[in-house]
């Protein structure tokens, strides 16, 4: 059993994406939810806590076969740090929070998604959406392929 979480500023656009792209390789590469991994999303603020995510993370999730329509946002806590393996953040300002909120030693868990920063797309014109599932996408093929499902 592996447990991700991926984590963003409003768990609305970019986190709620790349749980969704993720549940979905894991899935297609035969792993099982619940008893292979487990997964969520968290942001760091609490601006969303309970919304639906952003309509245009969905539209761009549903473009390619991906509902993420029922995920509700939640804020990061504490006891996330104990709880999960792999905690991604999406940008050096999502690391830095939870370097604060996470016990240090849980710091080990704390990395970005990729290689470089997803950039928030939340005032970004549609496209943003479409460029940030395109990073999102090929960074959750990398990880899938590291977890050797
Ligand atoms: P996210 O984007 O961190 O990718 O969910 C954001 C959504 C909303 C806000 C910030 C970032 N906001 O400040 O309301």
């Amino acid at each position: 059993m592996i447990k991700i979480l991926t984590v963003c500023l409003g768990n609305i656009c970019r986190s709620p994406a790349a749980e969704g792209i993720l549940r979905d390789k894991l899935i297609k590469a035969g792993a099982v939810e619940g008893l292979d991994f487990e997964l969520d999303s968290a942001g760091t603020g609490a601006w969303h806590v309970g919304h639906s995510p952003d309509e245009r993370s969905q539209l761009v999730c549903k473009k390619y076969g991906i509902d993420i329509s029922a995920q509700k946002a939640r804020q990061i806590k504490a006891a996330d740090g104990a709880y999960y393996d792999y905690i991604l953040g999406m940008d050096k300002s999502n690391l830095d929070t939870l370097k604060k909120v996470l016990d240090e030693r849980h710091e080990l868990k704390v990395c970005l998604f990729d290689a470089i920063e997803v950039n928030d797309p939340y005032y970004s014109a549609s496209d943003g959406f479409e460029i940030m599932y395109q990073q999102l996408e090929r960074a959750a093929e990398t990880w899938v392929k590291r977890w050797e499902w």
